[in-house]
């Protein structure tokens, strides 16, 4: 069974055995159905670079659905299925005037994948407006609330990534958003540009969303388009010590102080630096406009994409002693 039009590299990977589950029901009986079977649990596929066939029971997760479940005068409750497309979520949340989630615009992949690597973008993370979300014990089929304390959340991080890992399918999850005094966040400097740029002075949910909309589809590859899974490597967080030295040989490198003894790099202008941005090698590449992000031309495998980035790691490292890890979960 083909997983190309599964995971958004497009890469071509076989699976031993397929299935869709669309009711937390039918979940529910093909993993009693296969208990003694090695199973692969499949979200949106924006976020993994297949290198080898699969030999297990992929299980498409596609439950869909999304509903208010509560609210007051200031604040609703909203809760999606895992099965629901990230940014159709936020669209629908944006067109009845919900605030919270619109820097998260146009982020491919699912809403049930969202709390696992804690989503991000432009000054805006999952955690910001997660209340919990509900996973079923792949084990033993039962229920649990995640609350947002439990998820443990960190940058690109959670629990799900750490010891709850391969346990749980997230099934669905909810969001406090406002309905009311939204906070709108334009702090990220590219925003501030777009908005500057299309002349919007106080900025509704809707152009946040638009302005996010259009910096991503300059930077960022369309999956539709050219494969490819957001930012291939996390944003090193180093040492102040480490910093200190690569600053030493770099002046002008770009960073972000995160504590008192800890520094955010952007991997980006590493890579860029390291002479990667736009490199090509077969039908595997590095975008021309960001260089954290790598790019399928068509029919590359994922052993290839793999390789590409472990040259950017070791030249990285050579050049500037930073290590940058992978975002991506390598299959
Ligand atoms: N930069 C370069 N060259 C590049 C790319 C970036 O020099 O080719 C430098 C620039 O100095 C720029 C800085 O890196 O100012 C930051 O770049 P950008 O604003 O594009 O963000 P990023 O750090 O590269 C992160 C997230 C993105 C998210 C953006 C915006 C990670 C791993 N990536 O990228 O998330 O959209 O910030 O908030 O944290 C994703 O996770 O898939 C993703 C796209």
């Amino acid at each position: 069974y083909s997983l190309k039009k599964y995971n958004t590299f497009g890469i071509e990977a076989k699976a031993r055995q397929f299935v869709a589950v669309h009711t937390p029901t039918e979940l529910k009986t093909v993993l009693q159905e296969n208990e003694n079977e090695t199973k692969f649990i499949l979200g949106g596929g924006s976020n993994m670079l297949l290198t080898k066939d699969i030999d297990a029971l992929v299980i498409h997760i596609d439950l869909k659905g999304k509903k208010i479940i509560k609210e007051d005068d200031d604040f609703v409750w909203v809760e999606g299925m895992a099965g629901e497309n990230w940014h159709e979520f936020v669209l629908w949340t944006i067109d009845q005037n919900f605030g919270g989630l619109e820097n998260m615009s146009l982020i491919p992949g699912n809403v049930g994948t969202t709390p696992v690597q804690n989503i991000g973008a432009y000054g805006t993370e999952i955690k910001d407006t997660f209340v919990s979300c509900e996973a079923m014990h792949i084990a033993t089929q039962q229920m649990k609330t995640f609350t947002k304390d439990e998820c443990r959340f960190g940058y690109r991080e959670s629990i799900f990534k750490q010891e709850a890992k391969g346990q749980y399918i997230i099934t669905s999850v909810v969001f406090k958003l406002t309905k009311r005094n939204h906070k709108i966040n334009i702090s990220y400097g590219d925003i501030t540009k777009e908005l500057a740029k299309q002349n919007v002075i106080t900025p509704t949910l809707k152009d946040v969303s638009n302005a996010v909309i259009a910096i991503r589809k300059s930077k960022l590859p369309d999956p539709k388009e050219l494969g490819n899974s957001g930012s291939f490597f996390k944003n090193p967080i180093i040492s102040k010590t480490d910093f200190e030295k690569a600053q030493a040989l770099h002046p002008e490198i770009p960073h972000y102080v995160i504590s008192e003894t800890e520094v955010k790099v952007p991997a980006g202008w590493l890579i860029e630096q390291a002479g990667f941005k736009g490199k090509r090698f077969g039908d595997a590449g590095i975008h021309k406009n960001q260089a954290l992000v790598l790019v399928n031309y068509g029919n590359a495998t994922g052993q290839e994409i793999l390789a590409v980035s472990k040259d950017i790691q070791a030249t990285v490292l050579k050049e500037f002693g930073i290590a940058i890890e992978a975002e991506v979960n390598v299959i």
